[in-house]
């Protein structure tokens, strides 16, 4: 195969420039959007002092964040289900580090409204403060399945626990923000695919998904622009409880990561994508940009969506508030056993 491409290229000079142009083209491309468009978080504030709770940081955008994170000095607790890569990376940053990094991995398996609960008290009788929390597990188009409580996979793990989470650690984030006199921080992270979502009502009800109408893709953007929606809710909410929280969204970009585990590509489908991705796929680093810089600035937007490091317009399907009440209302619904 390899011989056949290298002789074509040398009897045919054309074949042979096209490549190379192409080629060319495709690495200027990334460059460009390295250096102009995927900017780079610019506050070199110190984190010392300040504990950020991350979930699904054994991985991906969350594993870049959570080291980020320490390195400006945070104390970073890592929710995660897979013991092994958090302890994993907790030693690797121990042995390269010239400081001990202030880092620690606690079990959650969002996938349980239980675990998300116990995770959430170990936390408030443990840590001294919850200066930001970042929602960052995800998981996208994994085979039809519901969790132990009854919803579907993803919808549960990247809507539902996410919101009881954050839910269930709002009053220590207003209590460290009450010590610090610093706003506390909640941290949704995003997905452009949002905009192809729409909210179904039986998505929230109890063992109401099944697989004849199963549509992994749309499960995924369903979950993400419930998460957004419930999100703007609760921005209202802390502004009219007087609360010292911020909301922030952000949209780390399209990432190379273990999100795509359960896309089954073809080898000509990887072959027809490569360039795309050479072009336009993020490393985790360069994802992890956007959190990091809503976690650190000094400066940011509450209700904000941010990509890129900056603020976005919202889009028409996100400023809907009846659809963020209602959103909101059916998420406290169907998590409401966990919130006493
Ligand atoms: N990659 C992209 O192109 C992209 C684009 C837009 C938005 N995002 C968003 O970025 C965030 C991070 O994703 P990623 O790309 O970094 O993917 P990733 O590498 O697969 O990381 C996802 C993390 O979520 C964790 N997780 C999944 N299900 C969980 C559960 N039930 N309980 C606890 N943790 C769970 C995973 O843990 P395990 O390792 O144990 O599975 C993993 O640590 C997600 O919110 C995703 O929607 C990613």
């Amino acid at each position: 195969m390899v011989n056949t491409i290298a002789h074509l290229m040398s009897s045919y000079p054309f074949i042979h420039y096209s490549c190379l142009s192409f080629v060319t083209l495709i690495i200027s491309f990334r460059v460009y959007c390295q250096h102009f468009v995927w900017t780079k978080c610019v506050p070199k504030n110190s984190m010392k002092g300040k504990t950020v709770v991350i979930t699904g940081a054994n991985s991906g955008v969350g594993k870049e964040t959570a080291r980020e994170l320490a390195l400006k000095g945070a104390r970073v607790v890592m929710g995660c289900r897979d013991r092994h890569s958090a302890q994993q990376l907790i030693q690797q940053m121990n042995k390269d580090l010239a400081f001990k990094p202030n880092i620690v991995y606690k079990n959650i398996d969002l996938c349980s409204f239980a675990s998300v609960k116990e995770f959430a008290e170990d936390i408030i009788q443990n840590e001294r403060s919850v200066d930001i929390l970042i929602n960052n597990a995800a998981v996208f188009g994994p085979p039809f399945a519901l969790t132990v409580d009854g919803f579907e996979s993803q919808f549960q793990t990247n809507h539902l626990s996410s919101a009881l989470l954050t839910l269930l650690l709002s009053p220590k984030l207003q209590t460290s923000s009450q010590m610090s006199s610093h706003r506390s921080r909640v941290l949704m992270i995003t997905s452009t695919l949002y905009r192809k979502g729409v909210i179904d009502e039986n998505d929230f009800k109890k063992g109401y998904a099944s697989l004849d109408n199963y549509d992994k893709r749309k499960a995924y953007n369903n979950s993400k622009l419930a998460n957004i929606l419930f999100a703007r809710r609760l921005h209202k909410n802390i502004v009219s409880d007087n609360q010292l929280i911020d909301v922030l969204i952000a949209s780390p970009g399209i990432v190379w990561t273990n999100l795509g585990r359960h896309l089954m590509l073809k080898w000509w489908q990887k072959c027809v994508l490569l360039p795309f991705a050479v072009m336009f796929v993020r490393t985790p680093k360069q994802g992890a940009q956007t959190p990091v810089h809503c976690t650190t600035a000094q400066s940011i937007t509450s209700d904000s969506l941010y990509r890129n490091c900056c603020p976005q317009e919202w889009d028409a399907i996100v400023s809907d508030s009846v659809l963020s009440d209602k959103v909101y209302e059916l998420t406290i619904k169907a998590i409401e056993n966990y919130l006493k």
